[in-house]
């Protein structure tokens, strides 16, 4: 079980770069005058914190050990908002990569409370793709700027925090 439980420590770490990451996009966005943008970001953050915190509980409930391990400096500018959001997009890709490898590895392990937690993390990450390739699709549609881009500042600017971990997976 030790493995499983290691691989799960080095995911806390995974989401919790994620908060940073998308803390630094969000700062990003504020620096340049997109407060919706910055603030679907804090929203993002806050998102990736609550996957950390499941995981955490996960593994002492399972009687595991945690040793929180280094956060590396996320990147802090990019080129524009298309440019942020592509990043964002690649992020969770990789992170879906992770979540498969944890996968693997519980049914490797033939353990099968960590599949059924994975399930969760599974369909989220179908949904954290989704949710920045649309806004990339967006962004591209718009060329990235004018008008379009103060509208869909406002449209992000609507997103409210809830926390997801909570409930059920559809
Ligand atoms: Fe925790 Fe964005 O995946």
């Amino acid at each position: 079980m030790s493995k499983m439980m290691d691989a799960f420590n080095e995911q806390i770490k995974n989401e919790f770069y994620s908060a940073y990451l998308y803390l630094s996009m969000s700062a990003y966005f504020a620096d340049q005058g997109l407060p919706g943008f910055a603030s679907w970001m804090r929203v993002q953050a806050k998102e990736e914190v609550t996957h950390a915190a499941k995981m955490y509980d996960y593994v002492l409930s399972r009687g595991g050990s945690i040793t929180l391990q280094a956060i590396e400096a996320p990147q802090s500018s990019w080129e524009s908002p298309l440019a942020v959001m592509e990043a964002g997009l690649e992020h969770e890709r990789f992170v879906t990569g992770k979540i498969n490898g944890l996968m693997e590895l519980a049914i490797q392990e033939k353990d099968h409370a960590s599949k059924i937690f994975l399930s969760w993390f599974v369909t989220e990450q179908v949904e954290e793709e989704q949710n920045f390739g649309d806004i990339v699709n967006a962004l591209k549609l718009i060329k990235g700027e004018g008008q379009g881009l103060l509208m869909m500042d406002r449209e992000l600017g609507s997103r409210t925090f809830t926390d997801e971990t909570q409930a059920p997976a559809e």
